[in-house]
């Protein structure tokens, strides 16, 4: 028998920046889990390696962030359904018999955080997404689960959005194009899964594609209001969302798959919140 704690960690490139030690470790708090969870920096073009010689270490499980996702995604044994229409592997579970688990939990998390933490519809609205690289692949399955009315894909390079809506066609009717082929309507909610707000800039988009009292939802979360929440704010969305909610839904959902416990989001998300207000004084 090994002493100590249950190994977990999350594996990125840069990785220093994570969340998720500080996260799990207030889940494990919460909920008495005894395990410990490191941010562990992989070179590029290592992931296979290092994900094998934790396993061997006796670690119990994994988070994967950039640019590894799809590395996970080749590199697990068996995919959940979701890790496989996802493309991306952000969570893995390393069974006792030696199998490892690919899962994708991102697309969870977005889901609950608008639906359970933000009360905000999906079915049966109009949803515009932002974007067609591997975070907006991530989230399409869950969202189209949602069974929105429409939904449409617009990115910079029109292509890559036409594709992913012809992959995800079985999982019903999905629009792709580029920004300036939007149909004319008014989006109920408007998710941003592009990574041009971190670089401070929003997408070339009519001010007029949300509706009056819709939603914007910015997959990526900074200490600071990101572009496209202040975007958002700008045209008076009822709501103007950024990741952060997103972040600990998905890591609840890694949680639960390690240990089969749910902890409380809630408290962990405000207390993030409270140090990121205080950070910015
Ligand atoms: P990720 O895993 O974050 O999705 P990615 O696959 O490289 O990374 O995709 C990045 C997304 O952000 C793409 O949709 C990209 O548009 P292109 O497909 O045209 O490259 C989008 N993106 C990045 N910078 C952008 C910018 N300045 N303006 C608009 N879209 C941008």
């Amino acid at each position: 028998m090994r002493d100590g704690p249950d190994r977990y960690a999350v594996m990125g490139n840069p990785v220093g920046h994570s969340k998720s030690p500080r996260i799990h470790k207030l889940f494990a708090g919460q909920t008495g889990q005894f395990l410990s969870y490191d941010a562990m920096l992989v070179e590029t073009g290592r992931f296979a390696s290092a994900a094998a010689d934790f396993r061997d270490q006796g670690g119990l499980g994994l988070n994967i962030t950039v640019p590894f996702k799809e590395d996970a995604w080749r590199w697990v044994d068996v995919l959940s359904e979701r890790a496989q229409r996802a493309g991306a592997v952000n969570t893995i579970v390393f069974q006792p018999d030696g199998v490892s688990l690919g899962d994708n939990t991102d697309g969870f998390g977005l889901v609950t955080d608008l639906v359970n933490n933000h009360g905000v519809r999906i079915r049966g609205r109009k949803i515009l997404i932002l974007g067609a690289g591997g975070a907006v692949r991530g989230v399409l399955q869950p969202l189209m689960a949602q069974q929105p009315e429409q939904m449409v894909l617009a990115n910079r390079t029109a292509e890559r959005a036409l594709n992913l809506a012809r992959d995800f066609r079985v999982l019903g009717e999905i629009q792709g194009g580029g920004f300036q082929d939007i149909p004319g309507l008014r989006f109920d909610l408007v998710i941003n899964g592009t990574s041009a707000s971190l670089q401070g800039s929003v997408p070339p988009i009519d001010d007029d594609v949300l509706a009056a009292g819709g939603v914007c939802y910015d997959m990526v979360y900074s200490d600071q209001p990101t572009a496209f929440v202040r975007w958002g704010r700008a045209r008076n969305a009822a709501k103007s969302l950024d990741g952060l909610g997103m972040l600990v839904e998905q890591a609840a959902e890694s949680f639960q798959l390690w240990r089969g416990v749910r902890p409380d989001t809630a408290p962990v998300i405000e207390r993030l919140r409270g140090s990121r207000r205080s950070a910015t004084k």
